[in-house]
């Protein structure tokens, strides 16, 4: 017999191994990749980072039988929309109407709340696609994973005249959102307070300003051994975008890195590909309910899940 029920605190490490196993198995089968290179206990961090913004907001789905949890995933209700956290089924169980149980809860939940639902999923991977393509979502964005190796000496710099870009701090915490409202349609004061005061000393939050001394943009990043990425952001113009890529990308000198960019915006995919990136996945911003057309640069990440 399967069960929803809450996921505790008590359930984190077997979690982690579920978040490990599920990804990298699916993805080691289907297209020969690890998606998490390190060990088990890395994967932690997705239930370490989610309880700290949404105490208890976790869901799994018990095998009672097996004694196993076979089903995993995490809901950020925020004052825009509900999103969706990573989704993982155990693959001993794949194919077996998991996935779909955990997404019916979801689901209702944010109609319950009245909310639109939003997630950011592969478009390589049919199983995750099909299964929220029949839930009802939508893709309204095509994003692109670039990955880039960092020179250890960091990215050479250009004559070129850039907006200025700072650390951001908890005064930009109303720039941070009014920014993302603007661009996506979304705000999450939860989410940018947890970037900004950085307990854990993993995120950094840099924004940039136009030529009025105004905040035009932000752009923050995760070094973690489960995940070098560099987003969320959300930015007014192009020269923005590539100032604060490039001052994200000095923090990983000798790493290598992800950003999710907007393939249907040229002059930003351009910056990728000028500074030696390659393209790894293929994303959608999904959502079910309504959501304005993106003005501007969204930058979506994978932790905490948005687009
Ligand atoms: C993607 C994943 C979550 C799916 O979980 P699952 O429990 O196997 O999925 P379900 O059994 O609930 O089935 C999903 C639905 O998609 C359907 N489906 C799958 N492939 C399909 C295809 N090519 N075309 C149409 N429908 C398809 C299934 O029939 C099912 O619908 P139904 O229940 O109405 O028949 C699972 O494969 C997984 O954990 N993968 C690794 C991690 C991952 O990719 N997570 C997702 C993104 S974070």
């Amino acid at each position: 017999m399967l069960t929803v029920r809450t996921m505790r605190p008590d359930d984190f490490d077997e979690v982690a191994d579920l978040i490990f196993l599920s990804t990298n198995s699916w993805y080691q089968q289907n297209q020969g990749v690890q998606a998490f290179p390190g060990k088990p206990e890395d994967c932690r961090l997705f239930c370490d980072v989610y309880e700290d913004l949404d105490p208890e907001g976790g869901l799994v789905v018990v095998d009672e039988r097996r004694e196993l949890i076979v089903g995993s995933c995490f809901i950020h209700p925020r004052e825009t929309h509900v999103s969706l956290g990573i989704l993982n089924v155990h693959p001993l169980a794949f194919g077996s109407g998991v996935a779909k149980k955990l997404l019916d809860e979801i689901r209702e939940m944010a109609t319950s709340r009245q909310l639109p639902l939003r997630l950011v999923s592969s478009a390589l991977n049919l199983d995750s696609y099909s299964l929220y393509n029949r839930a009802g979502f939508i893709p309204i964005q095509t994003y692109q994973d670039m990955k880039l190796s960092v020179p250890a000496r960091g990215i050479p710099e250009e004559e070129k005249d850039l907006p200025s870009v700072r650390e951001a701090d908890l005064a930009d915490l109303m720039s941070l959102g009014q920014i993302e409202f603007e661009v996506s349609g979304i705000s999450r004061e939860k989410d940018y307070c947890y970037f900004l005061e950085n307990s854990s000393g993993l995120w950094q939050t840099l924004v940039s300003e136009d030529e009025n001394g105004e905040v035009d943009g932000f752009l923050v990043s995760i070094d973690h051994p489960a995940i070098r990425m560099i987003g969320p952001g959300a930015i007014r113009s192009a020269a923005s975008f590539e100032a604060l890529l490039r001052a994200q990308l000095d923090r990983f000198r000798g790493k290598s890195v992800t950003f999710v960019v907007p393939a249907d915006q040229p002059e930003v995919t351009r910056i990728g590909y000028d500074l030696g990136a390659r393209n790894c996945e293929l994303h959608f911003g999904q959502v079910i309910g309504e959501a304005q057309p993106i003005q501007g640069i969204s930058i979506p990440s994978f932790l905490p899940e948005s687009a």
